[in-house]
């Protein structure tokens, strides 16, 4: 968002730090506070352990995490901040009043959103001079990653909060849902709650442990709730019919005790017997070893959902055309300067692209030049709406060279030179170098043929990107052509 520059971040544990990580990666420059103590090297910390997600999932750019401006004044922070997204602990007295002490330095316009799992927007606005710019943003742990954020209006935020704040959380690739009436827990957190009260029960009864009912999740439910609520879950349930069959059959145990909903006590004991249940599921992993696993598991799989278009996999696609598309030097203009090899494309090794020699593997350079071609195409204007009408460019045939080891978070850059081009066909060549040093790492050479995806057979390519191609390809002939290419593979016979 054009007029949001800088973010403040009040209070930085769990939630504001992972909010602190999302919003650098995303760009923007972050304002924190937190009166903990050493809560600056704290943050700084979580920061840096958030970031290697962040460069796996695509969106830190740069090796290191940017600076962050820390400070314990809240009017400093309040008075700098073009949005504001606090993370103080749940509870409304203490909310209420940073909410009335943020407000009273920021600026009218500044959006102020509380972090909050299940407070009331209105209570927690209620001191405020300027109500009207106060709202819940509830985001989920890890929040550097996961993309729900749920937007609850008080009774005095104005719709315009709203409406700005959803622009502000979809810019940090997030999906936004609206709670249609203010309620507390709001959407999700009724339902998680509605789950962890049964177990809770279950665990007082002695009837399960906690890896028994994590169990109960993660190898049934758990796998669909990733692209399925339970709505559509149980409407597949009832067969051809869907829910009306359902209904049918598992209404009546709804009259059944199948679920108690009010919480148990919490006596000490079962507070002991939940601890040490996950402890002992925990299997000697640190806290930290999970969350990095966790976090792998996360990007793994909304990517894998992506291609289907569905849930968490449809933020990121919607995410990755809109960021795309929306730099300007990346679509060809006539009047562009493409007398050298295109600079088109920039990132980072993933850790996940490293082997057991700690450098960057076969395959992942292979998917690394795949990000080269996206930038190409988008380029000379193959885009979703290109590839909608169901035309497609598919790769015929690759030769790589691998040339220079590369390791995990180094910064990487490409460069794209056409070597041929007629109606249906396109070869190029992209060279991938080192960020800092300039080293050239690995080339590839590349045939593509256009085609027409749904008749599966080779087609002409489509007018405005064969304009664009063929201007690329004029320039490019009078370029010398790069040494590897058409190299072939051979052992020389001793002679
Ligand atoms: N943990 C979750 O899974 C989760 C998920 C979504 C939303 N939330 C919400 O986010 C908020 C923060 O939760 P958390 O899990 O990050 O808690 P946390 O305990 O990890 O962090 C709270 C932070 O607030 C700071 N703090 C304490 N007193 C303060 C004060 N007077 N002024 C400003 N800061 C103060 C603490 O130093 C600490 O760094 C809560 O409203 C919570 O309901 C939590």
């Amino acid at each position: 968002m054009s007029h949001i520059k800088t973010v403040g971040i009040l209070s930085t544990g769990v939630i504001g730090a992972g909010w602190a990580a999302r919003v650098l990666a995303r760009g923007y420059d972050v304002i924190a506070s937190d009166p903990g103590q050493n809560a600056a090297e704290i943050l700084q910390s979580k920061i840096d352990n958030a970031w290697p997600a962040l460069i796996k999932i695509g969106w830190a750019k740069t090796t290191t995490p940017p600076a962050i401006r820390f400070t314990d004044d809240l009017e400093e922070l309040a008075r700098t901040a073009d949005f504001i997204q606090e993370s103080a602990p749940e509870n409304i007295e203490l909310k209420r009043k940073l909410h009335t002490e943020l407000d009273r330095y920021a600026a009218p316009d500044v959006i102020i959103a509380s972090s909050s799992s299940g407070l009331l927007p209105s209570e927690i606005q209620a001191d405020c001079r300027h109500p009207k710019r106060v709202m819940i943003g509830h985001p989920f742990n890890p929040v550097y990653l996961l993309p729900l954020c749920e937007l609850v209006a008080g009774s005095k935020t104005s719709p315009e909060t709203i409406d700005r704040a959803e622009v502000f959380y979809r810019s940090l690739a997030m999906h936004t849902l609206r709670v249609r009436k203010e309620v507390e827990a709001y959407l999700s957190d009724r339902l998680q709650e509605a789950l962890w009260r049964e177990a809770l029960h279950i665990i007082d009864e002695g009837i399960a442990t906690p890896g028994d009912l994590d169990a109960a999740i993660t190898y049934g439910p758990g796998l669909r709730w990733a692209f399925m609520g339970t709505f559509k879950t149980f409407h597949l349930a009832g067969g051809n019919q869907g829910m009306r069959h359902f209904m049918k059959q598992f209404g009546p145990a709804l009259k059944l005790p199948w679920s108690k909903l009010q919480a148990p006590e919490l006596s000490d004991e079962l507070i002991d017997k939940i601890v040490t249940g996950c402890e002992t599921e925990s299997g000697g992993r640190s806290i930290e070893q999970w969350e990095q696993l966790r976090d792998n598991c996360l990007i793994d799989i909304m990517r894998t959902l992506r291609p289907y278009n569905v849930a968490s996999g449809q933020t990121l696609a919607h995410d990755e055309a809109n960021r795309l598309t929306s730099q300007d030097h990346q679509r060809w203009h006539k009047d562009d300067d493409i007398t050298g090899p295109l600079a088109l494309h920039t990132s980072v090794v993933e850790p996940g692209w490293i082997d057991y020699n700690a450098h960057m593997t076969e395959a992942a350079y292979l998917e690394a030049f795949g990000w080269a071609s996206d930038a190409l195409f988008r380029y000379i204007g193959i885009d979703e709406t290109y590839r909608a009408k169901g035309n497609s460019f598919y790769t015929v045939e690759t030769h790589i060279n691998y040339i220079k080891e590369v390791s995990a978070g180094e910064p990487l850059r490409f460069t794209t030179q056409l070597l041929g081009l007629d109606d249906k066909r396109l070869h190029f060549f992209h060279a991938m170098y080192h960020g800092l040093s300039g080293d050239l790492l690995c080339t590839t050479e590349q045939m593509l043929l256009h085609v027409d995806m749904e008749a599966q057979r080779a087609c002409a390519i489509l007018p405005h990107v064969s304009a664009a191609l063929n201007a690329i390809m004029s320039a490019h002939r009078s370029l010398q052509v790069p040494a590897q290419v058409g190299h072939q593979m051979h052992i020389k016979p001793k002679t």
